[in-house]
Order: C-alpha cells, then structure tokens, then sequence
C-alpha cells in the first residue's frame, strides 16, 4: 500500500509542476526563448545598503526569432526598496573584459511568479540570435533592507540585523546552474538559513550549486548578523546652486540626519563612550565624510547652534575631501541637522555647447559617502535674465521652475528643481542644466549697485536739503 501512494503523490507533484511551468511558458513575451545558462548572485550586506551583484550567462534557446531584451524579477518588497539597477554586457575573456553599458527600465510585462513580482528590462545593444549566448552583469542597491534585530540596544551592545532574501535567483526564466553568495562585515553570524547545500567560510555563506531551477523559483533565506557601519540616512537634503557669471558657483547644502539603525536605549554615558571606544557605542558615528570637487574654497560647516571647527578638509588634484563632526555623536535614531557651503571656480562648470548656449555640468547625488538620501531637492539657480533652462539628468527626476529673489535682483532668477527619492551612491554621475543667457543681463547687477549709490547720494542730498530748510525756518 505505502508504495503505491508514493507513486501517486509523485505523479501529483509531478503533474502540478508541469502545470506551473506550462503556465509560465504562456505568460511569457513570444521572444523569450531564453534561459540563464549559469547565474552568479554576490550580496553585499558589509555596508548599510545592500549591493546585489548577478552575473548572468543568457542563451536564446529559440529556433527562430531574435531576443532584444532580457528581464529581471524582483519581488514587490525589493521593488519598494530598490534604488537603482544598471547593466552592462561584459565581452572577451579575463584580462581583456570591457564592459558595454546596456539600459534598463521597468517592464509592465505580467509575471506568474506566486507572489507577484516587478519586472524590470535589460535592452540589449544588439538582438541575442537563436543559438547564442552573452554574459551580463547587474548590479542592484537596495536600501533601509537591513532590519535592526533586536530593535533597541544599549550603548555598550553591537548591532544585529535580519536580511531576508531567497537562496535561488528569482527569475522569469529556466536557470541550469546557480550560486549565491552573501557577504558580511564580520565573523559573527548568529544564524542564516540552510538550503542545501549551504556552507560557510569565515565572513562568507554560499547557498549552492543548484541545478535546473524551474522559472519563478523562490526560497526564502534570512540571516542574521552583527553590522556596526554608521547607518547614516540624510532623511532630506537640500542642495542650492546658485550660478554667477561673476566667476563662482556657491553650493549651500542642509541636511536633515537620522541613524537608522537600532534604536539607542537607556542613558548615554560619554564617561563610558570615551573611556572604552572600541566596545561602547560600537554602531554610533561620529563623524563623516563629504566628496567635493577639487578647488572648492571658502567651506563652512554650521548647524543650528553656529559655526562647527570640527572639520577636516583635504584638497586634492581629483577631489577634495571634508570630514565633518557633528557636536555628539549619533546614536540609534538620533537626528541631527547641519549646512555645509563651499564655493566652486566657474569656469570647471561652466561651458557653452555647439548650438551657443550655455550649461552647468555638475554631479547629482549627495556628496556624503555611504548614505542613503531618502528625499533630495537639487535647486539650480541661474543668473538672472536666463531662459529656456533644459536639463539632463541620466534617470527619471521630478522637475519643476521657480523663480528665486536675491538682492539687486529685478526680475528674479530662473531655478530649475530637481527631485528624487531613494538616492545612493551610484547616483553620484554628471547632469547638465542648459540655458540662454543675453549677456547684456551681466550688467544688470552693476547698474542695480550703481542706482542704489545713486539713489542714496539723492535721498542724502534731498534729507540735507530739507534739513537746511528746517534750520532757516527755525
Ligand atoms: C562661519 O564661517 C564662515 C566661513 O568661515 C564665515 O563666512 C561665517 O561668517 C561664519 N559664521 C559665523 C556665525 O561665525
Ligand atoms: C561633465 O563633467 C564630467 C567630469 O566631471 C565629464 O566626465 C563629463 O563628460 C562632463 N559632461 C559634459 C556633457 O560635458
């Protein structure tokens, strides 16, 4: 009797997962002959936002028609965290490589994964023909994906956080061979899922060689580590630029701050924190630091209070950089807000394109190394008298005009916003803002100083006048 039920449970099994791939072959777009011939994922959990890197060796299995492009699945969590996907199609062999930058945008193609999942497209530079296979290389930054486990610790306690993620890649196609790798800061791992086989050495955990993983495969894995990096989140940043002809570019950024990991609990003792540095407050930071451009002068640091001191600023020929201290250092959920200001040379910004109009070339992002920002507000302020401002940025921004005073302003000047949400580091990449200038609005200023003079000289002239009337009546 057992015998012959196992058989039929086999069948059944069997049979559903015939019926699972068969349904997933009819959802599928007609060009997808495709399957990911060998997949390598390497997460990278060593920092605060997580790096995900695949390496996907992609054959067209169709008899006749050519593929154009070649999808990713992620699950609708990541989809919420996910701050940037790039690709590259990697060609010749070692030493030789070259990386081709391919685009990659969200498909609205349906999936049939279980639990629902976003699709993004890789476009390819040139149609994958029946029978032939490319190498290409993803990477993808999630952020606020590591979960502080337990939620609150106290000063003398490391942090420890929950990643969740699954053993196999999640894929809208047939997988023959994968790997993943997870990398952590440290050796102390306090538990990961086993999906064998499953191994670990030193700071590393390796789920895998699987085979043959059927399309929309998922298993889900958590780990659970120590991570003391600063998880330092700039919750709103607010950069302003303001251009003039007069040969300088002033940059004044404010920043709102927050430690995003583990709640800080009980008292803080700073006896304690400098007493034993390397044990008390081990997730805490208390300092960091800003990529400027080279050539940068007259920084400052202040925050509410005034002036900080604290800060270091190295100048190179490449980049400059700015170490900064806030006035405590910065527990679990602890905020703080501060503006730093630097002038930049004009003419490394500055330049006229071929059509005669002008354009700022500068770099998006924010310039604190290894932060996420959760809501950034770039504000280009142009000369006054600029029209028909233009800008470039490499990926999809909100956009809108306004119209900022300063003084010895008549009409006022053009400002184009730029906003994005979920920015990292990879968004650190050169954007344009183009516009017509008539420089006849150079003189704008100098007459406006010039009148004032004048203005003045009248109204003193006019006040001695009335004064003297007054005497002589009295
Ligand atoms: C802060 O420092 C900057 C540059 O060193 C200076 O221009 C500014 O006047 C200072 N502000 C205060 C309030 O000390
Ligand atoms: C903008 O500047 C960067 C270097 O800072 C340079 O690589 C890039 O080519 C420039 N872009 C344009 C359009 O000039």
């Amino acid at each position: 009797m057992p015998p012959s039920f196992q058989t039929l449970a086999t069948a059944t099994v069997l049979l559903l997962l015939f019926t699972a791939s068969a349904v997933s072959c009819a959802s599928l777009p007609p060009e997808d002959g495709i399957r990911i011939v060998s997949a390598e994922k390497r997460i990278d959990l060593t920092g605060p936002i997580v790096k995900v890197y695949l390496t996907l060796k992609v054959e067209n299995v169709a008899a006749a028609s050519d593929a154009y492009q070649v999808l990713l699945a992620f699950t609708p969590t990541e989809v919420q965290h996910l701050a940037i996907v790039k690709a590259t199609r990697a060609e010749g062999k070692r030493k030789k490589k070259t990386y081709v930058p391919l685009a990659v945008e969200a498909s609205d193609l349906a999936t049939s994964a279980p639990n629902g999942a976003n699709l993004y497209s890789v476009l390819l530079d040139a149609p994958l023909k029946p029978g032939e296979t490319i190498t290409l290389e993803v990477l993808y930054v999630l952020t606020h994906s590591l979960e502080p486990f337990p939620a609150e610790i106290s000063q003398s306690e490391s942090q420890l956080v929950y990643y969740r993620d699954s053993a196999v890649l999640l894929s809208p196609y047939h997988v023959l061979e994968q790997v993943t790798y997870i990398k952590m800061p440290s050796n102390r791992i306090e538990s990961f899922t086993r999906v064998d086989p499953t191994s670990r050495a030193g700071t590393e955990v390796k789920y895998g060689t699987y085979s043959n993983q059927a399309p929309n495969s998922y298993l889900p894995i958590l780990v659970h580590y120590e991570n003391n990096r600063p998880f330092a989140v700039v919750e709103e940043l607010v950069r302003k630029v303001e251009i003039s002809h007069w040969g300088n570019v002033q940059i004044t950024e404010h920043y709102k701050l927050r430690h995003g990991g583990a709640r800080h609990k009980g008292v803080f003792s700073r006896l304690e924190y400098q007493s034993r540095p390397s044990i008390s407050g081990a997730s805490s930071f208390k300092n960091l630091l800003a990529r400027l451009p080279p050539r940068v002068h007259s920084v400052y640091y202040r925050d509410e209070i005034g002036n900080i001191s604290t800060s270091h600023l190295r100048i190179g020929s490449h980049k400059s950089e700015l170490e900064i201290e806030p006035r405590y250092p910065l527990f679990g959920g602890w905020h703080c807000t501060f503006t730093i200001g630097y002038g930049l040379p004009l003419q490394d910004f500055l330049f006229e394109s071929d059509d005669g109009r002008r354009f700022i070339n500068l770099t998006f992002g924010c310039p604190l190394l290894d932060t996420v920002v959760d809501d950034l507000t770039i504000k280009v302020v142009l000369p006054e008298g600029s029209k028909n401002p233009q800008p470039i940025v490499p990926f999809a921004t909100e956009k809108h005009l306004e119209t900022s005073y300063s003084y010895l302003d008549v009409v006022g000047r053009t400002t184009v916003v730029l906003k994005k949400n979920n920015v990292v580091g990879e968004h650190n990449v050169p954007f344009q803002v183009h516009y017509e200038f008539n420089p006849i609005f150079m003189l704008a200023e100098p007459m406006m100083l010039i009148s004032a003079v004048l203005l003045f000289f009248v109204a003193c002239i006019a006040y001695l006048h009335m004064d003297l009337s007054i005497g002589k009546s009295s």
